[in-house]
């Protein structure tokens, strides 16, 4: 193992219950190290303590000898620490370039030099493979995972000692984790010591040099990855094995619940035929930034439809979804790859957002309503997807990122629509919910109801769908029945639309 850079001794740090019971944690040079644990296990909290975020409740961090106290994140930042946080920090209304130089906006007599600035955020997005973004365009114009990008490009200008990478490829396609994955060995051949925070195994496998597994605010193990396997991790994330997805099997009913025809919107999306069945798990595939979630907003009535129509699949008849309640009211959810921003209610408890939208299954004669009712189904949704909460009355502010997004989820399963929409449903859900996330939407399909799913994760897609669709560039380029597709076959579809452009 290379020279120390960072210790960590007898870490604690407690809310109301305690969170980190005794972390003792060491990151060397020139080493990517990673830490996992279940969603909620305190990976988050250490980095926020190590970068002076959060305080410490008691323990050490000696960085090269010298103790290590942040008062602040800019104090951590001094030390040479930097970290892309799982939540993203970046500022919708400006453009590009100016998030990328926030810290240190280049100036000319006082004002800021736009030119200089637009210079070098060009030499910036062309390290990190992003020619085709223009500096100018306001950063909220980029879809989710070029800002990901972005925020980490924004980490990488400066050199640093120490950096932390919270879930970093959550939101990425596998072309540009690979672009990830090259720059992260490059600075980590500068001697930088890297944290990298991941739900997906694999990943880990391949770009860490050490992995540390925290289980409910402990470590129970570090140990260099080659030295250990893959099924040893998962275990001793939650002392259980993973649970594979059950068997896919035909399903009991395959009409059509939605027929698009010459779907288009001013935007993006170009005549998109498509047919939605009941009892069938759809898989959209494609790069960041070809439409799929446009697609799905589309169908919801969130994002308006300029050509083209969508039919019943049941009559034929056109339906006219023209807001978010339109679908909501035909039998269509939505579950949204940005649920922090579009769905969740930060300050109100767990029991209310999942309750939010459904609670008239809870009304009864009189306006009253039977609490008793409520609980039961939330309780039985927070058993049923591991939500780590205090209990159902605690703030959804308060839980991790995988847990809150688990009390979105619940919402819309609570909900009991016909046709449900999901965007990247496991993204920074650990391993094993996540597979109780596939074996109910397997169940889901099973009882008839449509699924569609967008995921950059090509595994996930392969794993569940019985019918996957390619976007790219706004358009469908391909379709594949289970059986049919590879993963060479999706790719090259994804890039098709593409031809002499840059599929950033
Ligand atoms: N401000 C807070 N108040 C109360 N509890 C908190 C607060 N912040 C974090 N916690 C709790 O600390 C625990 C650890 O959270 P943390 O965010 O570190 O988990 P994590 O390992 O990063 O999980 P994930 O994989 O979901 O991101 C969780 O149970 C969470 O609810
Ligand atoms: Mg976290």
């Amino acid at each position: 193992m290379s020279a120390s850079l960072l210790s960590i001794n007898d870490l604690h740090k407690s809310y109301a219950v305690p969170v980190l019971r005794g972390v003792d944690l060491d990151f060397a040079k020139s080493e990517v190290h990673a830490l996992v644990g279940a969603n909620g296990a305190g990976k988050t909290t250490i980095c926020n303590i190590i970068c002076g975020i959060t305080d410490a409740d008691g323990g050490e961090m000696q960085m090269s000898g010298v103790v290590h106290e942040p008062s602040s994140m800019r104090d951590a930042e001094r030390a040479g620490i930097r970290i892309v946080m799982q939540e993203f920090n970046l500022i919708g209304n400006l453009s590009v370039a100016e998030n990328l130089f926030f810290r240190s906006l280049p100036q000319r007599y006082g004002l800021i030099d736009f030119n200089s600035l637009f210079d070098d955020a060009s030499v910036v997005l062309h390290d990190m493979g992003m020619d085709s973004i223009d500096p100018r365009v306001p950063l909220r114009s980029l879809g989710i995972g070029l800002q990901q990008l972005i925020e980490i490009a924004r980490e990488l200008i400066q050199p640093c000692r120490l950096l932390i990478l919270d879930e970093p490829t959550a939101a990425l396609t596998d072309p540009q984790i690979e672009l990830l994955f090259e720059k992260i060995e490059s600075i980590k051949a500068g001697g930088t010591a890297i944290i990298y925070i991941s739900h997906r195994v694999d990943e880990i496998r391949r770009i860490a040099d050490r992995v540390s597994v925290l289980r409910d605010g402990e470590t129970v193990i570090s140990a260099v990855v080659a030295e250990i396997t893959t099924d040893e991790i998962v275990r001793r994330m939650a002392d259980k094995l993973v649970k594979p997805p059950v068997e896919r099997r035909a399903a009991t009913q395959r009409s059509s619940a939605l027929v698009v025809r010459e779907l288009g919107t001013r935007d993006l999306l170009k005549n998109i035929n498509l047919d939605i069945r009941f009892g069938e798990i759809l898989g959209i595939a494609g790069l960041v930034g070809s439409g799929r979630t446009e697609l799905l907003r589309a169908i919801y009535g969130a994002d308006k439809i300029d050509s083209g129509c969508i039919r019943s699949g049941e009559t034929s008849e056109p339906i006219n979804l023209k807001s978010p309640m339109d679908a909501v009211a035909y039998g269509i959810g939505l579950i949204p790859e940005d649920r922090k921003q579009q769905g969740l209610l930060l300050e109100q408890s767990v029991k209310a957002n999942v309750t939010l939208s459904s609670l008239h299954l809870f009304s009864r004669l009189g306006g009253w309503v039977d609490t008793s009712a409520e609980q039961e189904a939330v309780e039985s949704y927070r058993k049923l997807l591991d939500i780590k909460c205090d209990n159902i009355v605690q703030i959804v502010r308060q839980l991790s990122g995988g847990n809150q997004q688990k009390v979105s989820i619940a919402r819309w399963l609570l909900r009991d629509c016909r046709i449900l929409l999901f965007d990247e449903p496991t993204r920074g859900i650990d391993i094993h919910t996540k597979m109780a996330i596939y074996n109910l939407l397997i169940d889901l399909a099973r009882q008839g109801k449509a699924i569609v799913i967008v995921s950059s994760e090509s595994r996930e897609l392969t794993d569940l769908c019985d019918r996957i669709v390619v976007m790219s560039n706004g358009q469908l380029s391909a379709t594949f029945d289970r059986g049919e597709w590879t993963a060479e076959k999706i790719m090259a579809a994804s890039f098709s639309a593409y031809v002499g452009d840059n599929a950033a």
